[in-house]
């Protein structure tokens, strides 16, 4: 086994209560959040590949594409002007991701979101009325602080309200409505692209007021998380929400927990400063890494644009929309998975399998598409040959679908202390929207250059990440979010950077004498209850 992988947490700490009805719709309307998200991501790849949008604000591209009968099928789309048009959504996100961080500490989760999802449909407003590229940057911008404050909040919300046991599952629904709303987008433009008059690309961008809609209203209703109610002062609150949505009065352990977690971050007056402590260079380094790592798989090299990847392989104008639908479904179908199975295999050996079959993929497409350009960029695909790459693409897509995309978010989400917890999601966030806005702005430009290369480029990547995750990253499932400095003390390598008492064994816990690899958290204040959550209604999980 793998020097990282030392902690059954299958036995680690719990906390009495079940799954409530309460708390599951309140997951459900929060990771709503992820739909505006993911509709941004499905929507531009299409629009930009619509004749009537390219001819009204990229003219010079629209007639690149039509007059330039030349050859290079790899350089047809590269315009910088129309990967700006992608790219500064991420930028905006990247920047209102820190102001978001005050907001979710000082004011809570909730108003986070609120200020996400109006912020969001006055962009959907601009983009949809554009009449000149101004109008459109300027809605992307609004669209992008939408983003910005909505990825800093909800992951974050979803793990704190979350039964330790059930936190994968819960967290990953905001991965679950990313890839909805990726799909929603393919279809939309899909079907807008028939439109006649060529306004398609009006209605496509105008429809994300419907999952900003969504997210907006229902932020409203939204209760605040006990964790977030204690640290701003409101511990009576606090507790009542505890119980509530355990379906338990028997919450004492928890929130002594939380209490003693929100003590110790009330201590912490400049969590920005204190990120950079040595006995957070583990979570530092994971907030960092992670959603690096996450970008550089290339995904939203076929989010982004898989009509015009497929476009540039010679499918026709419909057999690009319908291919990116197809893989819209794969990617929301292998989410499923992950969601079915993070809190019991989890997260490690998720990482591993997604990546290594990632890499394997990336080397088929990248060989498939040499063989039939080269490097001249000269070629035609027969039909047969297409329908490989796209089942090759396919399957990369569901190695991502249940692994770098759910956890990408759900890890960062779940390994920081309360106290620096808003600052460390939004380094998570800022550096995934800065490697989403440089793949944005670079790829149709690699693509001219690198060719199938960049196929091979994204499979090297992927296999350092895997090699990283194999040795540096603790498996986190089912430990309770405020324990979690557990795992990292326990920690064959990060062990070293966190003070505290020694514990048995010199700090490390005990060794498995089957494996000899370490396995529980030490002193459990309380043992787990009983395995199986239940519904208030009933319902067996
Ligand atoms: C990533 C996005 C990506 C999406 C695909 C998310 O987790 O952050 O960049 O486009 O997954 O489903």
């Amino acid at each position: 086994m793998a020097a990282g992988a030392f902690l059954n947490s299958g036995s680690g700490k719990d906390y009495p209560g079940n799954l409530t009805l309460f708390v599951f719709v309140t997951c459900v309307v929060a990771a709503t959040g992820g739909l505006i998200f993911g509709y941004d991501i499905g929507i531009s790849g299409g629009v930009t590949s619509m004749d009537s949008f390219l001819r009204k604000f990229f003219p010079e591209v629209y007639r690149k594409e039509h007059a330039d009968t030349s050859t290079n099928e790899y350089c047809r789309f590269d315009s910088q002007l129309l990967q700006t048009f992608t790219s500064s959504l991420y930028l905006a996100a990247l920047v209102a991701s820190f102001f978001a961080s005050l907001v979710t500490r000082a004011f809570g989760r909730k108003w986070s979101m609120l200020g996400g999802g109006v912020t969001f449909l006055f962009g959907a407003a601009l983009n949809g009325a554009a009449q000149n590229v101004a109008m459109l940057i300027f809605g992307r911008i609004l669209l992008g602080i939408g983003v910005g404050f909505a990825n800093q909040s909800v992951p974050v919300y979803l793990s704190e309200m979350a039964p330790a046991r059930l936190r994968g599952m819960l967290n990953i629904g905001f991965q679950l409505m990313i890839t909805i709303g990726i799909l929603a987008a393919n279809l939309i433009n899909y079907g807008t692209a028939k439109i006649k008059d060529g306004w398609g690309w009006r209605v496509s961008l105008a429809l994300a007021a419907v999952p900003a809609a969504i997210i907006t209203v229902g932020s409203i209703f939204l209760p605040d998380t006990p964790n977030s109610l204690l640290e701003r002062g409101f511990p009576e609150e606090a507790q009542r929400m505890l119980r509530r949505i355990r379906g338990t009065d028997d919450v004492g352990a928890e929130y002594a927990d939380l209490v003693a977690a929100s003590e110790e971050s009330k201590l912490v007056e400049h969590p920005w400063a204190n990120i950079f402590q040595r006995k957070y260079r583990p979570q530092l380094t994971m907030a960092l890494l992670i959603p690096f790592f996450q970008q550089l798989t290339g995904i939203n090299v076929i989010m982004f644009y898989a009509p015009v990847l497929f476009r540039t392989l010679g499918f026709g104008r419909n057999g690009s929309l319908m291919s990116a639908v197809i893989t819209g479904l794969v990617n929301v179908f292998a989410t499923l998975v992950s969601v079915f199975t993070v809190d019991r295999l989890g997260r490690r050996k998720l990482f591993i399998e997604g990546g290594t079959q990632m890499i394997i993929s990336q080397i088929v497409v990248g060989t498939l598409i040499a063989v039939k350009f080269g490097t001249s960029g000269e070629g035609n695909l027969s039909k047969g040959y297409a329908a490989v790459v796209v089942l090759f693409i396919c399957i990369y897509v569901a190695g991502f679908a249940w692994s770098w995309g759910p956890l990408g978010w759900l890890v960062p989400s779940e390994i920081f202390p309360l106290e620096i917890r808003p600052a460390g999601q939004s380094i998570n966030v800022s550096v995934n929207m800065l490697f989403t806005f440089a793949i944005a702005q670079a790829f149709l430009t690699m693509l001219c250059h690198m060719k199938f290369g960049l196929f091979y480029f994204f499979a090297g990547w992927v296999v350092i990440m895997t090699i990283f995750v194999y040795l540096f990253l603790p498996e986190t499932k089912n430990v309770p979010i405020e324990e979690m400095v557990l795992v990292w003390r326990a920690h064959w390598f990060w062990g070293r950077f966190i003070e505290g008492a020694p514990t048995q064994n010199g700090g490390r816990l005990p060794k498995d004498p089957n494996s000899n690899v370490e396995m529980n958290p030490p002193a459990p204040r309380r043992q787990k209850q009983g395995s199986n959550f239940t519904l208030n209604l009933g319902i067996s999980l």
